[in-house]
């Protein structure tokens, strides 16, 4: 999952690269490179973060107009100089930064040794790059056959920039699977993997399908289909704002988009909201439709899942429709038995993680109706689904995923009370009641973030030392508290696990110990008794335990600290509870001083499997 980016116009490219390339640093951070064409194309590599490459060619004086970059989450070949992008063919003809995975990269490899062609790096993409290279001299029909011919031979997915060297001045692109978002402004053309990179130059884009290819020229963008004839292309406007791709005075983007959940979790909610109805005629659903589905299956990775899981418990009560939740990677292979009454919903930030494109695909080919629940706009998940809700984020940067997760949860309830209303499982009373205390639920966020920060901070700050957590609740807070754990784990490194505290006594209590860390939410009445009997259990056995509960309870017997939420509906609890969850996490890190919006290993969106 890594960034590339591309310019070509009239102003220096090396700071319009390296510019779009520090926007892009979520997508993958353990090297980075550039290629910028002045007289000859020349290129500069550097292993680790992109601080390091813009030291190496601070003082180089590069006064291109023209050029490619690429930071790089490394699949093939261990995250060093050599490996790094660009990579360049044998003669030097072809100069080449790509995103995704060749998986028919060996093969090619053998057919490449056999053609007299060497290899210097282990990566999938300098075979890639030769492969484009012999084309191009097999029949010499210039890039887009070469390119278009590439398409047809390799497998796997890419959204590559291209270089000839007997093309200066131009920047070829393609994609199959890897996102790419092209930019035009009276300065130039721009590419880029996401938005963030080239939001500061320009609104004005163009989406780039599968399997098609296009030119940049320093003045416009010529597109062409797999049999290489050029194909027309509608320039859009994106509604982002460019200050969200900016830290504004925060620390980090985490805890910038932590404090963002007010504003764009009201943003989300009035967009499904009109005259005190749900309204969800933008995706596409209308209550015949609705009414059609059996069943509901929700397909997701990381986060978005755990989204899913609280989503699973909030339609089954209000709607009385059976959800079966699946992680993506799973659901695309385990061969699930459909309903073909059922509607698949696709949760996904990015739109563009590989397993749940891969699930939705698989889901229209058995027949059913798909629901992406997006943030981003014109992402392939988006371009691919039946029906699209998008969330109101805008751009999330931070690699552990926040704000959007806020906003696709009251997405999801929006769903649950929609389609409970279609299906008459809740009288108008009901309706009306959810639809109004959802509407305050940003207030609530605030309310949480106002009072309880500090506080939160100086109990987090406590535990920066500990090697293990649990987090323990029932029904919608064990669904909940699977997210928290993953917070934790993901920035912090430390490790942690999330259990159905009815659970814990048919083993994992065994690992309960002095100061064992335990995070114990309890927000839901009905299970609220049980829920205590499992913090009592725990803490017979030394833990330290920290409890999350609306302020109308009383936990002061079992708690060593009390984090209290304000009331609200009991579905609607994720919302507030999911709000100290990520301070938590966020203020451990800190402690111990990690990079928290980049954390090792991972990457914003994960664009292959
Ligand atoms: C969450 O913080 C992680 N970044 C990760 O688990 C993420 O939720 C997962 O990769 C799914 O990403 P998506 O929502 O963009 O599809």
């Amino acid at each position: 999952m890594c960034g590339i980016v591309g310019y070509n116009g009239t102003k220096k490219a090396v700071d319009i690269l390296l510019d779009g390339l520090s926007k892009l640093e979520y997508r993958g951070y353990d090297s980075a490179g550039i290629a910028i064409q002045d007289k000859e194309i020349e290129i500069f590599k550097a292993k680790g973060k992109l601080v390091n490459l813009k030291e190496k060619v601070e003082n180089k004086n590069l006064l291109g107009t023209c050029g490619i970059g690429h930071t790089r989450w490394a699949t093939h070949g261990e995250p060093n100089e050599i490996n790094a992008h660009p990579h360049v063919s044998n003669d030097g003809n072809v100069t080449l930064v790509h995103n995704g995975i060749i998986e028919n990269y060996q093969e090619l490899t053998q057919k490449l040794e056999r053609h007299n062609y060497k290899l210097y790096s282990e990566t999938d993409t300098e075979v890639l790059t030769n492969i484009i290279d012999y084309y191009y001299k097999k029949y010499k029909l210039g890039p887009i056959d070469a390119i278009n011919r590439t398409m047809v031979r390799v497998r796997g997915s890419y959204a590559i920039a291209v270089m000839f060297k007997e093309y200066p001045d131009e920047i070829w692109v393609a994609r199959k699977d890897s996102p790419m978002i092209i930019g035009i402004n009276e300065d130039g053309t721009y590419l880029a993997s996401d938005v963030p990179a080239i939001l500061k130059y320009t609104k004005n884009v163009y989406y780039i399908d599968n399997l098609e290819a296009a030119c940049l020229k320093k003045d416009k963008v010529t597109f062409y289909d797999l049999n290489g004839d050029e194909i027309k292309k509608e320039l859009k406007e994106i509604k982002w704002d460019i200050r969200a791709a900016e830290k504004e005075g925060y620390e980090h983007f985490m805890i910038k988009e932590i404090n963002e959940q007010p504003d764009v979790v009201k943003k989300t909610i009035n967009s499904l909201i009109n005259e005190n109805k749900i309204d969800l005629s933008k995706t596409g659903l209308t209550s015949e439709i609705i009414n059609q589905f059996k069943e509901i299956y929700i397909v997701a990775c990381g986060s978005a899942y755990h989204v899913g899981v609280c989503a699973k418990y909030v339609i089954e009560e209000l709607a009385r429709i059976p959800v079966v939740v699946d992680i993506a990677s799973e659901f695309r292979y385990r061969k699930p038995i459909l309903n073909k009454d059922g509607l698949v919903i696709i949760i996904s930030q990015s739109g563009e993680t590989a397993d749940s494109l891969a699930a939705l695909r698989e889901a229209k080919e058995e027949g059913l109706k798909t629901l992406a629940i997006v943030n981003v706009v014109g992402s392939s998940i988006a371009r691919e689904a039946d029906y699209v809700l998008y969330t109101l984020a805008g751009p999330e940067i931070a690699v552990a995923t926040t704000k959007a997760f806020s906003t696709q949860l009251v997405a999801s309830y929006s769903i649950a009370i929609e389609f409970a209303k279609v299906k008459n499982t809740i009288d108008n009373e009901t309706y009306v009641s959810l639809i109004n205390e959802l509407k305050v639920i940003p207030d609530k966020i605030d309310e949480i973030l106002k009072n309880s920060t500090s506080n939160i901070q100086k109990i987090a700050s406590k535990f920066s030392h500990i090697h293990d957590a649990f987090y323990i609740g029932r029904c919608l807070d064990y669904a909940i508290s699977l997210e928290g754990s993953l917070k934790l784990k993901e920035i912090s490194y430390i490790h942690s696990e999330a259990y159905a505290a009815g659970e814990l006594k048919h083993g994992t209590i065994s690992l309960i110990e002095d100061e064992t860390l335990v995070i114990g939410i309890a927000t839901q009445d009905d299970v609220f008794e049980k829920t205590i009997s499992n913090l009592v259990e725990v803490k017979s056995r030394g833990a330290y335990v920290i409890a999350i509960t609306p302020s109308d309870k009383d936990v002061s017997k079992v708690a060593n600290d009390i984090i209290t939420i304000p009331t609200t509906n009991k579905y609607f609890y994720p919302s507030l509870t999911v709000i100290p969850l990520q301070l938590i996490s966020y203020y451990i890190t800190i402690a111990k001083g990690l990079d928290v919006d980049k954390p090792r290993n991972l990457a914003k969106s994960v664009t292959v499997e």
